[in-house]
């Protein structure tokens, strides 16, 4: 029998990667505010999310999940909402249609602030100061007074995640998704590059397809789902104080829900089966995601995946695999497998990015995009062979033209990393990579239905 569980129950386990706050007394002021606070998002809008999900677990949708390492207090503007909603919704429009299957989109955005660090102090000379910890916690400028935590940030980042959530509905709502603008999505800063040839060529195919539907009587005014979309938000459960104070009693289930976002993750870092974050996740009917990466075994899979979903919730538990290009052989098809023997249809999600973060000849942290492109096809391929679904994509993006992963095919170098090196954490794919992505990813899709009908047929046979 699991134990009793509450919003505050983790605070009983070890727990990793939080901040030390020197004033408790403030601390525990925040907290409280911020639990009077209204939620970010509703339970209802949770469940909808889960049963999508679902429909990604059964191999009838793709999971497009994607946006900063980390989120900034200094970096948020209109415009950096406006340009990642606009390739978003263009990378699922790519997915939809070249790859023919129904899109979730799930935002790493509005919530994701804290970051876990390989390290608690960071030395720069002779100096030592705690990490930064992602906006949420502290400052990311090297100075004693910038780096030590201040709860108050946790309502700033509260504030700036309304704000942005406020953007966001009223872009996937108000207009702006509407279908009929696909050919306005286009990058802003790049109207010439390859990719953006390639989503032109898209886009008059979808127009073309829309003005066959209107001819049929089938148009955005009669049919709301061409002039809207479902967008969801996500961020990495890691800071459980601010996480507890958002959870609120769902009125109409009795139940708990995280409401700082449609669906949160527990980290590679922080998924010890008895720690405070699995404890903490447990308990919430969101959809909760898993990072796996190269240390979690099957059997350690199968235990979590027991805590997490032991019910057995269609659309509950997302696992975000992230080993590294080279390594996706030798973890994913045990893990897979152990999944299978165990009777759960887990939603199986791609983090290209994680594993494969090396440092360039002048210190620039960044990502190879062939590493990236080589993980998600080794993902695939995996999925191929064990009879699964690759079910999504987990990215860190922006819509901006930043220099931060070399290579694409505007072929970034190490020597370009310094011209516009953004990130306040990982490197990030740019808009046009980002792109690049979604059309590859397309085509691993449509194989993948390819290969699955070729089996029902010959058994029709
Ligand atoms: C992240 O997603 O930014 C992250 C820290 O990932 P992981 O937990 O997989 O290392
Ligand atoms: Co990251």
């Amino acid at each position: 029998m699991a134990e009793r569980w509450t919003p505050g129950s983790w605070r009983d386990r070890p727990a990793q990667q939080m901040p030390d706050y020197p004033d408790p007394d403030a601390l525990r002021a925040v907290e409280a505010q911020l639990s009077g606070c209204p939620p970010l998002v509703f339970a209802g809008e949770a469940r909808k999310l889960k049963r999508a999900l679902a429909k990604v677990a059964a191999g009838e949708a793709f999971l497009l999940q994607g946006g900063d390492c980390a989120e900034s207090f200094a970096e948020h503007s209109a415009d950096n909402i406006r340009d990642f909603f606009r390739v978003f919704l263009q990378m699922a429009v790519v997915l939809t249609f070249a790859g023919s299957s129904p899109v979730v989109k799930l935002g790493r955005i509005a919530g994701q602030f804290a970051k876990p660090r390989s390290s608690p102090t960071e030395r720069i000379g002779e100096v030592d100061l705690p990490s930064y910890r992602g906006d949420i916690v502290n400052d990311n400028a090297f100075t004693a007074e910038a780096r030590r935590p201040d709860p108050r940030r946790q309502i700033e980042a509260y504030r700036q995640s309304a704000a942005t959530l406020n953007l966001l509905r009223a872009f996937a709502t108000g207009g702006y998704a509407n279908l009929d603008n696909v050919d306005r999505w286009m990058l802003g800063f790049s109207k010439d590059s390859a990719q953006s040839s390639r989503y032109r060529e898209l886009a008059d195919r979808i127009s073309e397809t829309l003005a066959f539907m209107r001819a049929i009587g089938i148009d955005p005014e009669t049919h709301p789902e061409m002039r809207t979309t479902d967008f969801y938000t996500s961020h990495e459960a890691l800071l459980l104080g601010f996480e507890q104070a958002m959870t609120r009693i769902d009125s109409t289930t009795g139940e708990s829900y995280a409401t700082s976002g449609h669906m949160v993750w527990i980290g590679d870092r922080t998924r010890q089966p008895d720690g405070a974050h699995v404890e903490y996740a447990r308990g919430i009917q969101n959809p909760v995601g898993l990072k796996c990466g190269p240390s979690l075994t099957p059997d350690g899979l199968a235990r979590l995946a027991d805590l997490l979903d032991p019910d057995r919730e269609p659309g509950r538990l997302t696992l975000i695999c992230r080993f590294g290009a080279g390594k996706v052989e030798d973890h994913l098809p045990g893990l897979l497998r152990a999944m299978v023997r165990e009777g759960r249809h887990p939603v199986w999600s791609c983090d290209p990015m994680h594993g494969n973060t090396i440092k360039a000849a002048n210190d620039y942290k960044t990502r190879p995009f062939d590493a990236v492109v080589s993980e998600i096809a080794n993902f695939f391929a995996v999925h191929r062979q064990e009879g699964t679904h690759a079910g999504g994509l987990h990215l860190e993006m922006t819509g901006k033209d930043v220099t931060e992963c070399t290579g694409g095919a505007r072929a970034v170098t190490d020597s370009d990393l310094g011209d516009r090196y953004h990130t306040f954490c990982d490197p990030r794919l740019n808009a046009d990579q980002a792109l690049e992505i979604a059309f590859m990813t397309a085509e691993l899709i449509k194989e993948e239905r390819v290969a699955r009908a070729v089996p029902r047929r010959a058994a029709a046979e």
